[in-house]
């Protein structure tokens, strides 16, 4: 059975004092979370994740939103794993669709990214997904499967299982336009399909994929309710702690 898994994707958003605020006020409902057998986490800035672990329950899930693969060295404005490790982070989202789009982050470097934080005993988030053009032109599956087989090429099976993936499409991002939960449900299907053809039906059926892309507290539940969704990446939504909870709610159903 694959744990549900809910991540708040903060992206640029929040001011120390705000991530505080969040961190301090979320503890009941990451109790009553972890009570029904789901993982929560949230993806601060990199200048909030201090904050936020010293503030939040342990049992809060702390993800960075990037990070370099090189230990040290010179890449100005970068951040290493040692660096994060060292400050109690386990957790790195990669190959957002912003980070593509804008930092040019391309499936090779994501690889990179990859290979290197389960050197480490980290948990790569590895985000894939495809624009409406794409989309439109009916060819969401072979787009998603390259930027699979590229992201996790070269995993051995035992290390492709801690893997976390997040199915979004960009024309459901911050639009308010969500996938239907079919077409969420048959483009993840897909994906685990790929993973079961690079590792092995077994080690596929333990990866977790989530969805994210308008994910609210009024539709998540309809989201978990397919058999290959285990959880949301959640942008907009899980800025704030009433709707966060609510986020939660839908996922314990
Ligand atoms: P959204 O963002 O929930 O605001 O659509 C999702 C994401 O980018 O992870």
């Amino acid at each position: 059975m694959r744990k549900k898994l809910l991540l708040g994707n903060w992206k640029m958003n929040k001011t120390r004092p705000e991530a505080k605020e969040f961190a301090k006020g979320c503890g009941e409902m990451v109790e009553y979370a972890v009570s029904h057998g789901i993982d929560v986490g949230v993806a601060p800035t990199f200048v909030c994740l201090c904050p936020v672990l010293k503030h939040a329950p342990k049992e809060l899930i702390v993800a960075a939103q990037n990070v370099n693969e090189h230990d040290h060295g010179a890449y100005t404005g970068e951040i290493s794993i040692p660096m994060l490790k060292e400050i109690g982070i386990g957790w790195v989202i990669l190959g957002h669709s912003e980070r593509r789009e804008y930092n040019g982050e391309t499936s090779e470097a994501c690889n990179l990214k990859i290979k290197a934080l389960l050197a480490n005993d980290m948990v790569p988030v590895y985000c894939c997904g495809e624009s409406l053009g794409t989309f439109e032109e009916g060819k969401t599956k072979p787009f998603v499967e390259e930027q699979i087989r590229v992201g996790l090429a070269d995993l051995k099976p035992e290390e492709a299982e801690k893997v976390v993936i997040a199915y979004e499409p960009i024309w459901a991002i911050g639009t308010g336009k969500s996938a239907t939960k079919e077409i969420a449900e048959e483009t993840i299907a897909h994906i685990r399909g790929v993973l079961a053809s690079m590792f092995g039906a077994p080690v596929a059926e333990k990866i977790r994929i989530l969805y994210g892309g308008s994910v609210k507290p009024g539709n998540i539940a309809e989201y978990m309710s397919m058999p290959d969704i285990d959880g949301a990446l959640v942008g907009g939504a899980s800025l704030e702690l009433d709707s966060y909870k609510g986020l939660i709610e839908g996922l314990v159903g």
